[in-house]
């Protein structure tokens, strides 16, 4: 299932767990690091589980839990917690390299065979870039990883913490400094080379929808699917942004027709504009992704 919106859900709040159940995101993801205190973790955690396990049927919306860094003392229990309540897959923060990916894979594993669930069932996205580290180790994406790693983001917050910056921001600009847009790029080429789904960063200034929209618009012409949401209200608009529109559609559907029409031809002219394999691929992803969300219902 593709998800165009991961919708971020503190794990010790019972409001915001209610209210997300009607809300359109594609996917939750309920929160047991840095949105909860720790003081509320067991409670968290209790709660999550219970959140889990009423809610069964995922059909219309995932349900995954963000556990604590591996390196930490949380991580194990938060997983070990969750696990009964069948998540559809772990949010996996501050990650180092790939390694932590196949450590938690491990981890998986053997609580999958505790709790009868078939192996490999419970999948992973990870928050690429949180650490000093992570911007160099991208390249052990593609010298082995889990299956189960299905989606990457990056995160830009932690990762200024992380290099010591005390804004992530350029200047002039306003636009992401240098740092942040490596780390967007790597994330959107390993996932993209690994066949894993690139999810657009957290956009921090939740009452600004259309900053949202003008992020997310764009995060699709680069190549991700689907944003990471922290408030409701940026689900619909996220949901929009990622789905073809109509215009798309019709436009990938004559690139296909014209190249069926030309067999053995490699490129062609349409609309004064030249064509080759690369707009037939992505004719294909367009019509494909269309049909899947379609078939969804919405
Ligand atoms: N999930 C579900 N419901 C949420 C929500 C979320 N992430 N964020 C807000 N809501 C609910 C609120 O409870 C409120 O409903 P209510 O009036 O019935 O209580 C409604 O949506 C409107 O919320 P609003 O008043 O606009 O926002 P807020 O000031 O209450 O909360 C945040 C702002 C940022 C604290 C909140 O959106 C949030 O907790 N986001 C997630 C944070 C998180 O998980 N961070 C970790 C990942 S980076
Ligand atoms: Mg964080």
């Amino acid at each position: 299932m593709i998800i165009r919106s991961w919708l971020f859900v503190p794990g010790d709040s019972e409001r915001k767990m209610e209210k997300a159940r009607s809300n359109p995101a594609d996917a939750l993801i309920v929160d047991l690091e840095d949105s909860v205190s720790n003081d509320n973790q067991t409670i968290a955690r209790d709660m999550s589980c219970a959140y889990l396990k009423d809610r069964a049927d995922r059909s219309t919306q995932q349900l995954w839990v963000r556990i604590n860094p591996l390196d930490t003392d949380l991580s194990l229990p938060d997983l070990a917690a969750v696990m009964s309540g069948k998540p559809d897959g772990i949010c996996l923060p501050k990650v180092y390299s790939a390694k932590d990916v196949n450590t938690l894979c491990n981890y998986l594993s053997a609580l999958e065979a505790r709790e009868g669930i078939e192996q490999g069932t419970t999948k992973i996205l990870c928050v690429a870039t949180e650490t000093a580290a992570s911007l160099l180790t991208f390249h052990t994406y593609l010298e082995g990883v889990s299956k189960r790693l299905t989606a990457m983001t990056w995160g830009g917050e932690d990762l200024s913490a992380a290099l010591g910056a005390s804004d992530n921001r350029h200047p002039t600009s306003g636009d992401y400094d240098d740092p942040y847009l490596l780390a967007r790029s790597f994330t959107l080429a390993a996932s993209r080379a690994i066949d894993a789904q690139p999810v657009g960063v957290v956009y921090p200034n939740f009452r600004d929808s259309e900053g949202f929209e003008k992020e997310a618009l764009r995060d699709r012409k680069s190549g991700f699917i689907g944003k990471i949401a922290i408030h409701p209200a940026q689900c619909e608009i996220a949901n929009r942004a990622f789905t073809p529109s109509d215009e798309d559609v019709a436009h990938a559907k004559r690139v296909i027709e014209v190249f069926d029409a030309n067999p053995g031809v490699g490129t062609i002219g349409m609309d004064g504009m030249m064509l080759d394999m690369p707009h037939l691929k992505q004719a294909h992803n367009t019509v494909a992704l269309a049909t899947e969300i379609a078939k969804r219902g919405s």
